[in-house]
């Protein structure tokens, strides 16, 4: 009998892109799959862990056992993530949240024209900054999707974020980031701690990251 890890815990993980709304028929987004969040959210739930699986539009089946709630824009994200925020025990931040939105939504097809145009954008709420700014007692782990510099700017998003954890993939590495099966990441711990895993199925790369939460659970006495 398997002991589970995060039994009697509440788990809020974020997954896949988001939308930002030009028109009703066009959207800024990325290439976020969902894979590694719901990954993360299959582990949870193996693991005992009460999950929420916050999601932006993906084509992936939810694990079962989770509660989903479904968004679109980072707008969306951000409300539904602090409606569970406040009594959840872990938060991670897989989502890969769009940083920018059209200043203006238009509420009809917009024509084309002759010659270019521009789009204006303005910044979205940086979710997990907020999130660490009203933190509490939970345990608050991001993501860092970087093509360079990965270390440096992962030690900053730590601090910056007020995060306990950050899981930086290096998105032009072959095999890792968005739309693969598999990842290879390094794990970035407040305490300095830093552990560089090899190329893994997402599924294992979920399970090493729970194990950490698990200690990082133990290490506040919240276990
Ligand atoms: O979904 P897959 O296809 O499996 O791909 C997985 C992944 C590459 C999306 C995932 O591993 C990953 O790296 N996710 C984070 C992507 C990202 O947006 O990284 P970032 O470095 O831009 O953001 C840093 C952190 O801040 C992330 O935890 C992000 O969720 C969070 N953020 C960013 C912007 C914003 N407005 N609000 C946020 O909370």
């Amino acid at each position: 009998q398997e002991h589970k890890k995060l039994k009697g815990k509440k788990v809020v993980i974020t997954a896949g892109p988001t939308r930002e709304k030009i028109d009703p028929v066009r959207f800024i987004s990325n290439h976020s799959s969902g894979k590694m969040g719901y990954a993360l959210a299959e582990e949870s739930v193996k693991q005992g862990a009460r999950v929420i699986l916050v999601s932006g539009p993906v084509s992936l089946t939810p694990p079962q056992g989770v509660e989903l709630v479904k968004v679109e824009s980072a707008e969306d994200m951000y409300q539904a993530v602090l409606k569970y925020y406040d009594n959840a025990d872990v938060v991670i931040k897989t989502a890969a949240v769009a940083d920018y939105r059209p200043k203006i939504t238009f509420d009809h097809k917009v024509k084309k024209q002759v010659g270019d145009t521009n789009i204006e954008l303005e910044r979205t709420n940086d979710i997990l900054f907020e999130l660490g700014k009203r933190k509490v007692n939970q345990i608050l782990v991001g993501f860092a999707a970087e093509t360079d510099h990965l270390e440096e700017y992962a030690q900053s998003k730590l601090i910056r974020k007020n995060a306990d954890m950050i899981v930086a993939n290096n998105v032009k590495a072959e095999g890792a980031g968005f739309g693969t099966d598999t990842n290879i990441v390094t794990l970035f711990k407040r305490s300095g701690e830093v552990i560089p895993l090899p190329l893994m199925s997402k599924n294992e790369v979920a399970g090493k990251i729970i194990e950490e939460i698990t200690s990082l659970c133990k290490d506040m006495g919240t276990h």
